[in-house]
Order: C-alpha cells, then sequence, then structure tokens
C-alpha cells in the first residue's frame, strides 16, 4: 500500500502574534509511504536536508510515524519513506511541523485513519509544543489558535491571502539559529505596554490580511515580545528589514523564529529580495531567496 502526503511550508507569529497565528505557504514537502513487512524503516532524502537528515527511524518523519502505530497500539510492519523535501531545515519556515505532521498523516493514512485529523492536529500540537506552524500546515491558509483549558483551538480565518494568494519572499540568512535556542533568549514576564503593544496588532493583522490591505499590514506587522531579542542576535537582519522597506515591501518580520525574514507584496517584486540578501552578505552571511504565495490548501493525504 502506498500513500503521498503533501504538507506545505509556514510562517508563524506574522510579527505581534507571537505563538499564536500562522500562514501556510506555497512550498511543498512530499513524501511517499509504503509499507515493507520487512520490519525495517528505510528514508530516502531528496533535496533539502539530503545527506544531512537520518535516513532510519531517528528520522523526525519517521519517528512521527511511529508514534501513529504507537499511539493505534499496532505494530509497524516496515516503512519504505521517500521525502522531497523543498522546506528548508532550521530556517523559519515549520520544517518541523511539516516532518512531524507529514509521518503521522501518512501512518495514520496506513492504518485506514484510525485517528480522526483533528486527533492528528492535536497530537501534532502537543508534541511540537506551539500550534502556530502546525496547525496552518494541517488547515491551509491563515490560522489563530488558543489555549482553551486543556486544549488548542485552531481556527482558519477567512483571509484575502486565502482567497487570492499575497506575494511574499523570503529571504534565508545561511546562520544556525535553533527555534530552542531562540525560545530560550525570550524574557519569561513581559511588561504591561508590551503586551498592549502586541494585542492590539495582533489584531490589526488578521484585519489587514482578511482586507488584503498591505498598507495596514505594513503598520500593524510589528512586535514587542520576541523580535527584539531576536533579531540582535541574526547578523544582518535588522538592516534587511530596513533594506527591504526601503526597497518597497509593505511589511516585514521574522519568519517564525527566524533566522529566516518574511516580505509582503502585492506582486513579485526582485529589488526586495535583492536588496535584503545584500544586508546579509554586508553582514558577512549569503542567503537564500524563496519568492512564494500563500496557499489556502493543508496538507494533503492520496493513496497512489
Ligand atoms: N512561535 C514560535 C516561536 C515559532 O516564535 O518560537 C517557531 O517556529
Amino acid at each position: 500500500m502506498k500513500v503521498l502526503v503533501k504538507v506545505p511550508a509556514t510562517t508563524a507569529n506574522l510579527g505581534p502574534g507571537f505563538d499564536a497565528l500562522g500562514l501556510a505557504l506555497n512550498l511543498w514537502n512530499e513524501t511517499e509511504f509504503s509499507t515493507t513487512n520487512d520490519g525495517k524503516i528505510v528514508v530516502e532524502v531528496e533535496g533539502e536536508g539530503k545527506g544531512i537528515l537520518p535516513i532510519d527511524e531517528n528520522n523526525a518523519v519517521a519517528s512521527a510515524a511511529l508514534q501513529i502505530y504507537k499511539q493505534a497500539e499496532k505494530p509497524c510492519p516496515g516503512l519504505r519513506i521517500h521525502c522531497l523535501n523543498r522546506v528548508p531545515l532550521g530556517s523559519g519556515l515549520g520544517s518541523s511541523s511539516t516532518a512531524l505532521l507529514t509521518g503521522m498523516l501518512g501512518a495514520n493514512a496506513l492504518l485506514g485513519n484510525l485517528l480522526t485529523d483533528e486527533e492528528v492536529l492535536k497530537l501534532a500540537i502537543e508534541t511540537e509544543g506551539h500550534p502556530d506552524n502546525v496547525a496552518p500546515a494541517m488547515l491551509g491558509g491563515l490560522v489563530a489558535s488558543i489555549v482553551y483549558e486543556d486544549r488548542v483551538i485552531s481556527l482558519k480565518l477567512p483571509a484575502r491571502a486565502n482567497r487570492s494568494p499575497i506575494h511574499v519572499t523570503i529571504v534565508l540568512p545561511d546562520f544556525d539559529f535553533p527555534t530552542k535556542q531562540a525560545r530560550a533568549i525570550l524574557p519569561k514576564q513581559v511588561e504591561r505596554k508590551d503586551a498592549i503593544y502586541n494585542i492590539s496588532r495582533a489584531i490589526l493583522v488578521t484585519e489587514a490580511l482578511r482586507t488584503g490591505d498591505l498598507d495596514l499590514l505594513g503598520k500593524a506587522m510589528s512586535d514587542a515580545l520576541h523580535q527584539p531579542y531576536r533579531i540582535p542576535l541574526i547578523p544582518g537582519a535588522q538592516a534587511a528589514m530596513n533594506a527591504a522597506r526601503h526597497a518597497g515591501t509593505a511589511a516585514v518580520a521574522l519568519s517564525g523564529a527566524g533566522p529566516s525574514l518574511i516580505a509582503f507584496s502585492s506582486k513579485e517584486d526582485p529589488a526586495v529580495g535583492a536588496a535584503m540578501k545584500l544586508a546579509f552578505a554586508e553582514a558577512g552571511l549569503t542567503a537564500r531567496i524563496f519568492e512564494l504565495s500563500t496557499s489556502y490548501e493543508g496538507a494533503e493525504v492520496t493513496f497512489v
């Protein structure tokens, strides 16, 4: 039996929506799962992470798949997992959520969908520890999440970014900034003025994405809870954000926990990415540019 799982990249936070907002992007990992009946786990990696990612049960996709077999109390018959990875690793584009969901959805499909999509999403969020990448990767579009009592409620919001995709430029510097480290450096307590700064702006960011008002997005997409602590640790990041604005982007933010930056524009404008790349180069870092659109669609599972 073979299953193909497609899961998109995501950008989390969107400036002030720290750990709450996320948006799916049109950059997809495509993974084929086949059962082998020899009890072995064999992973093949093509694209991002080839030669770097583990190719056994320690691979993140494989271990997420095994988590589902364990949860379902079913023995794993052996799996061949072929990963075509387009989402760069450790970039701020949700690669770990993409891997997690891929493995869980693949194994769940092979098991005849023992878990509902809601149960898979809940398990993936619990495993990841924050919902803002996993939820839009699963649901597509712009997603807001809250923790209510002991569970996460994730809602796909009506957004212009869902109906007619908004153009985004991602610039990814060659700089190691693991999410764990990017979270550990944040203060445990925040001042009331910073909380107000973010609450008010997060509301307007969702409204700007709902209406497609890029001018409002530019005014609202700033943050007082995480970016001020993270940006100084990424060489050239502040200069790259300034350069993007100077080159005419409507709004720019750290994508997730970084190190990539995301700039929003009404249409593709190569000058934005080039200006950001130059700013990173001046700080001694090479950088990759991804010209993408937002995606209304989330994860997709098909039997092949
Ligand atoms: N909201 C998370 C953070 C996203 O900023 O730490 C990590 O991808």
